[in-house]
C-alpha cells in the first residue's frame, strides 16, 4: 500500500509526510506551491525529504482535470490511502476577489480527487482535513459534531464545509471509504506565517507590537501539530464517513496564550488592539469525545511545550 498526501509541502502536510516516512511507508506527495505565503518556506519544509527513495513529489495542481500523472504514480492494483490536506487556508483573505482561489483549491480540487479516487478504485481510505471554521459563531460550547447544522462565518469555512459534504456524498453514493477531521487552530514548528503565533513570535523578536484583533478575550482551542499528525494516523482505520473534531484541549483566551508565548520566548510583548475582523469567530472549543472513543487518540502536548518548540524552530530558521 502507498500513501498519497496532498498539500504535502505545507505546514501540516510536511509534518505528516515526515511521520509516515519515519514509519517506513511509501509516500506520493502532491503540492502546487501556491504563493499565498512564500513557496520557499514550503520548499524548506520538505528539502531533506527529497533524498528519501520512499518519497516522490509531484508539483501538480489538483484543480486541473487531467490527472494522468497521478495514475502513473501507482501500480494498477496497488492500494492507496489518501490524506487530502491541500487547500487554500486562512479566513481573512477569503473575502472579495480571493474567493475564486478558495473555490478552486478547496472545492474543485476536492471534487477532482474524489472523482479520481472512485475511478481508480482500491482506495483504502480518503482522509479529509476539515476545519473548525465550519462551525461559525457557535454559542453552544464545546462544539459537538452533530450539533445543529454548522453555519460557517467566513467564505473559507463555507468552502471547507462544501468539501466535507462532497466527501460525504462520495462515501454515501459510491462507497468510497472516508473520514473527515475538523482541525482546531494548529500551531507548532513551521506554522503558516499568516497564523497568529507565527506573527506574534516574529513581532516579539523584532520588538514590534503584537496586533490583536478585538480585545484579546476571544478563545481558541489550540492544537499542537504533532497531536494532529497522531490523530490523522489513528484515524486511518476509520472508514465509515465519520466527521470528527481534532482539537488540542488547550482552550484559552488570546491574552492568556500570549502570556504563555512570552514565557516560551523569554521576552515581553507590546500589544496593540485593532477592530475585530470579518469572519473571525469569538470562541472555538472542540469536544473530542468522538475521536477519543473511536480511535483512542488523546492530545499530549501542553501549550507551553508546543510553543517552546515553535519558538526554537523559528530561532533556528532565522539564524
Ligand atoms: N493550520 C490550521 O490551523 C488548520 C486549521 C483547520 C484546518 N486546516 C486545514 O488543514 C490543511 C493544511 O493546512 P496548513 O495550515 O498546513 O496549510 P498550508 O497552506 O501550509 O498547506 C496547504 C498546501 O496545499 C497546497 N495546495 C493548495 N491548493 C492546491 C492545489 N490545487 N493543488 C495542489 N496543492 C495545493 C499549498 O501549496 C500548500 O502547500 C488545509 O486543508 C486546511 O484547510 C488547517
Amino acid at each position: 500500500m502507498k500513501y498519497l498526501v496532498t498539500g504535502a509541502a505545507g505546514f501540516i502536510g510536511s509534518h505528516l509526510v515526515r511521520q509516515l516516512l519515519s514509519e517506513g511507508k511509501e509516500v506520493v506527495a502532491v503540492d502546487c506551491f501556491r504563493d499565498y505565503y512564500p513557496p520557499e518556506l514550503k520548499r524548506a519544509n520538505i528539502a531533506d525529504l527529497l533524498k528519501n527513495p520512499s518519497f516522490k513529489l509531484f508539483e501538480e495542481d489538483l484543480s486541473v482535470k487531467n490527472m494522468s500523472w497521478l495514475d502513473r504514480a501507482f501500480d494498477p492494483h496497488e492500494e492507496i490511502l489518501i490524506y487530502h490536506l491541500a487547500a487554500q487556508a486562512g479566513v481573512r483573505k477569503s473575502w472579495g476577489e480571493e474567493f475564486s482561489q478558495y473555490t478552486v483549491d478547496n472545492i474543485m480540487s476536492t471534487q477532482n480527487l474524489l472523482e479520481w479516487s472512485v475511478r481508480r478504485g482500491n482506495v483504502r481510505n480518503f482522509i479529509y482535513a476539515s476545519s473548525s471554521s465550519v462551525y461559525g459563531r457557535a454559542t453552544d460550547l464545546p462544539m459537538v459534531e452533530d450539533m445543529t447544522l454548522p453555519v460557517p462565518d467566513s467564505p473559507y469555512g463555507v468552502t471547507k464545509l462544501a468539501a466535507e459534504n462532497l466527501v460525504r456524498l462520495y462515501t454515501r453514493n459510491y462507497g468510497l471509504p472516508s473520514v473527515s477531521l475538523r482541525f482546531f487552530t494548529v500551531y507548532g514548528p513551521g506554522q503558516r506565517p499568516d497564523m497568529a503565533f507565527s506573527i506574534f513570535l516574529e513581532a516579539i523578536r523584532k520588538g514590534s507590537p503584537l496586533r490583536i484583533f478585538g480585545d484579546g478575550s476571544q478563545t481558541r482551542d489550540f492544537t499542537y501539530v504533532g497531536d494532529v499528525v497522531q490523530g490523522l494516523r489513528l484515524s486511518e482505520k476509520c472508514t465509515d464517513g465519520k466527521v470528527m473534531n481534532l482539537g488540542g484541549g488547550n482552550t484559552l483566551s488570546l491574552l492568556k496564550a500570549i502570556g504563555i508565548l512570552e514565557e516560551a520566548a523569554g521576552m515581553k510583548a507590546k500589544l496593540s488592539f485593532l477592530p475585530v475582523q470579518p469572519g473571525d469567530v469569538r470562541d472555538t472549543f472542540a469536544s473530542t469525545e468522538l475521536l477519543e472513543k473511536t480511535t483512542g487518540w488523546k492530545p499530549s502536548t501542553p501549550l507551553i511545550e508546543g510553543l517552546r518548540r515553535q519558538f526554537l524552530e523559528t530561532e533556528n530558521r532565522q539564524s
